[in-house]
């Protein structure tokens, strides 16, 4: 009988975009990975800072932590990647779903890009696979692709600890929209019973938390729990009931503030644009492409 490993977890919360980032320790050694990391933007002033990544990069100094991957367990369309700038500063890999490729397909034709622009995803320097496997360390990741909020999105499995990206929110914020171009409602019934199949004990973190009805933050759950209350997906909603329940929701739903700075920059692996011929880099917005 193996073991399973009880990875430490160290959680980042950005109070701008709610989003929450981790730092994934291997128990057996110095290395780590980051989860999701946040690029603070602001989008009245133009202005990039690096408050919520310099914090993830002292918790990792301060540790003595070896830093092996930045994960992204989606393009996320509310928040901008700060993984290229840790990269540069601490190492590692930036890895990202396959799905990507579909990802830079539809935005690379919505965002008018050049030839130049590669839809290979050859910006990451990995890119998973559904049951695909890496390690952080000694510690072994499973990946599962969890597609619905859109086709890029993964699961990563670490020991006991699972994060599950956009693929569920805590039980009483159920889960996240599915009417994205490439997101499907039914495809994201699909993935959350995929990991809902985890052990019952398995840790899950959120990418995102809005504190529902006024409760505080939260970033942690467990497959048991979600089984139980999940109000979108707990055992005994069908597939039929959750697609019609999502699709009424986020009929309801404004696009996200940051969407279209966010989807430009991280289906690029985060990297910001090209500077112009005075030396700044320029964002676009599309006039009515959504
Ligand atoms: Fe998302």
């Amino acid at each position: 009988m193996t073991m399973t490993a009880h990875p430490h977890v160290e959680t980042f919360f950005d109070e701008a975009t709610n989003t929450f980032s981790y730092v994934v320790r291997d128990p057996a050694s110095a290395a780590c990975a980051v989860v999701d990391s946040v690029l603070d933007f602001d989008y009245a002033s133009g202005a990039i800072s690096h408050a919520s990544a310099d914090r993830i990069i002292q918790y990792i100094r301060d540790n003595k932590l070896v830093l092996e991957w930045l994960i992204e367990t989606h393009v996320h369309a509310d928040h901008l990647s700060a993984a290229p700038y840790i990269q540069k500063i601490l190492g590692g890999k930036i890895g990202i779903g396959a799905g990507i490729r579909i990802v830079q397909e539809t935005f690379g034709k919505v965002f008018n890009e050049g030839t130049e622009f590669q839809r290979d995803g050859s910006q990451f320097d990995r890119l998973f696979e559904d049951d695909d496997s890496y390690a952080i360390g000694t510690l072994p990741v499973t990946v599962l692709h969890t597609p619905g909020h859109t086709p890029a999105c993964m699961t990563h499995v670490a020991g006991d600890a699972a994060f599950v990206g956009d693929t569920l929110f805590m039980p009483d914020g159920g889960t996240a929209r599915a009417d994205f171009p490439g997101g499907d409602a039914r495809t994201l019934y699909r993935s959350t019973r995929r990991v809902l199949d985890l052990p019952p004990e398995t840790r899950l973190f959120m990418c995102h938390d809005y504190g529902p009805n006024g409760r505080q933050i939260l970033n942690e759950t467990t497959v048991a729990e979600q089984r139980a209350h999940n109000i979108h997906v707990h055992d005994g909603i069908s597939e039929d009931e959750f697609v019609r329940l999502r699709t009424e929701r986020d009929a309801t739903l404004a696009m996200p503030r940051l969407i279209l700075p966010s989807l430009q920059v991280n289906m690029k692996a985060g990297a910001l644009p090209e500077p112009e011929d005075n030396g700044r880099s320029y964002l676009k917005i599309p006039i009515n492409a959504f």
